[in-house]
């Protein structure tokens, strides 16, 4: 067998997304910012810990029949900062850029903080700085490092 032959492929999509080079481990944190359970009749394909060029082992996350907003790309950044996004077309990939880490991100997640304001009674839209190594609630300062996917508002 030749390399070629041994390398078992996640099949090629028609028209949709392919999000690549997701840090290993953390496909099922992508579909769950995309609110991607499987309920609703999505065709996703997943590839978990494959070998990668650039990573030492990649995800691979391939859903069909769909393309994704700003604001999902945004926050998949955060957990997934050296992921590519390939839009695809007729079996073409029409579109490839990488994900890009805004300065902020609004209303996409929660305080870990009960005291916030963020989740006063009568709750402000959350606001979170994008760190380096995090993000950091614009109104009491609370910085979440680790699982940041454990913090998206259920949508
Ligand atoms: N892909 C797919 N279905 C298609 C076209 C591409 O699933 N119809 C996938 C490929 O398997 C690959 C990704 O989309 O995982 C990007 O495709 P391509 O740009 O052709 O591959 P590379 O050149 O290897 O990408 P990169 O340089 O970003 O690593
Ligand atoms: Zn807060």
């Amino acid at each position: 067998m030749t390399d070629a032959d041994k390398e078992l492929r996640v099949a090629k999509i028609r028209d949709g997304t392919v999000i690549d080079h997701i840090r290993g481990g953390q496909a099922l944190n992508v579909l769950a910012i995309l609110g991607i359970e499987g309920e609703s009749g999505e065709q996703v394909s997943i590839g978990m810990n494959v070998p990668s060029d650039t990573l030492a082992t990649k995800d691979v996350v391939k859903v069909e029949g769909r393309e994704l907003s700003q604001d999902e790309v945004d926050v998949l950044s955060l957990i997934a900062p050296d992921a590519t996004i390939n839009i695809v077309r007729d079996y073409e990939v029409v579109e490839k850029h990488r994900v890009e880490r805004p300065e902020s991100v609004s209303g996409v997640l929660s305080c870990p903080n009960h005291n916030c304001i963020t989740n006063a009674d009568e709750p402000v839209e959350t606001e979170f700085e994008v760190l380096r190594d995090g993000v950091r609630c614009a109104y009491c300062e609370t910085i979440v490092r680790e699982d940041i996917a454990a913090h998206i508002h259920a949508s």
